[in-house]
């Protein structure tokens, strides 16, 4: 049984102020010393409101090169734990709400959110790539980020892909995710990490409450580690990889031999019923 420890940091984010709240990470992860993996929020060292265009080109970083990944980097190696961090990605001329993903190693690799909550579509291109899993040694580590979880579509690609783990960093607003997790977990037979933030953000008239209620959701539906929904918590939880990798329900049906890829022709867009 390959054990491995998993968890989540939730805080509080100071707004536009990435150095303070890189500290305020650094002091947790440096606490949670027997974490293989540690998932921590979307957007968690800029804040998630940004104002505008001005303000995301100056919040932003482009992936492997800038201050947020060189400190992943060096921080997944020196607490030898596997992290991962949403962030504002700029590439070129575009901005994408991303997530890098950093391996003891010195590993780094960076998922683009693919579906964009509200106000983001005036910020950010969503991700055009296939839905990022890689090999860490807490597990294989799947990545989506808060509003993708309204798409099941993409935990499911990440399940197919070979995830054990869903990591998911999240600012949610909405109040049904961290039920729907429940979901994504058991028709995937994933562990699900949903880190979230709390607090407020006010900008332009109009206020945003973040939920928190992070938490390590088991391949059965059972909330292994739950935050509160308003106070800062990291949250560690002990999981067995095998439980994730092993997809059988019964002596009858395995979760993904018994799929009909062909009679989901509305999704995939590939119809293959026999013709009648
Ligand atoms: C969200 O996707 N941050 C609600």
């Amino acid at each position: 049984m390959a054990q491995v420890v998993v968890g989540y940091v939730q805080q509080d984010i100071v707004f536009g102020a990435k150095e303070a709240n890189r500290l305020m990470y650094e002091r947790e992860i440096a606490l949670a010393k027997s974490a293989d993996l540690l998932v921590l929020p979307e957007l968690a060292l800029t804040g998630y409101d940004i104002p505008d265009l001005e303000a995301l080109a100056r919040l932003s970083e482009p992936f492997g090169e800038g201050p947020t990944s060189t400190w992943l980097v060096e921080s997944a190696a020196k607490y030898n734990t596997t992290l991962v961090c949403g962030y504002s990605e700029s590439a070129g001329e575009k901005f994408y709400n991303s997530a890098m993903v950093a391996l003891p190693s010195g590993e780094l690799h960076n998922y683009r959110k693919i579906h964009l909550y509200s106000r983001e579509k005036d910020l950010f291109a969503h991700g055009e790539e296939r839905p990022l899993v890689c090999e860490t040694p807490a597990g294989k580590v799947g990545v989506m980020i808060c509003f993708d979880w309204f798409f099941p579509e993409v935990a499911r690609c990440l399940a197919i892909d070979g995830a054990d783990i869903i990591a998911h960093p999240a600012n949610l607003v909405l109040p049904w995710c961290q039920d729907a997790m429940f979901a994504r977990s058991i028709e995937n037979r994933v562990y699900t990490i949903t880190a979230n933030r709390i607090g407020k953000e006010s900008q332009a008239g109009r206020t945003l409450t973040f939920t928190g209620r992070s938490q390590v959701m088991s391949t059965r539906g059972v909330r292994l580690s739950e935050a509160p929904t308003d106070q800062p918590h990291t949250g560690l939880a002990k999981i067995e990889l095998d439980e994730a990798s092993n997809k059988r329900i019964n002596a009858h049906n395995d979760l993904f031999e018994d799929r009909k890829p062909g009679q989901y022709a509305s999704i995939s867009g590939k119809e293959t019923f026999p013709a009648s």
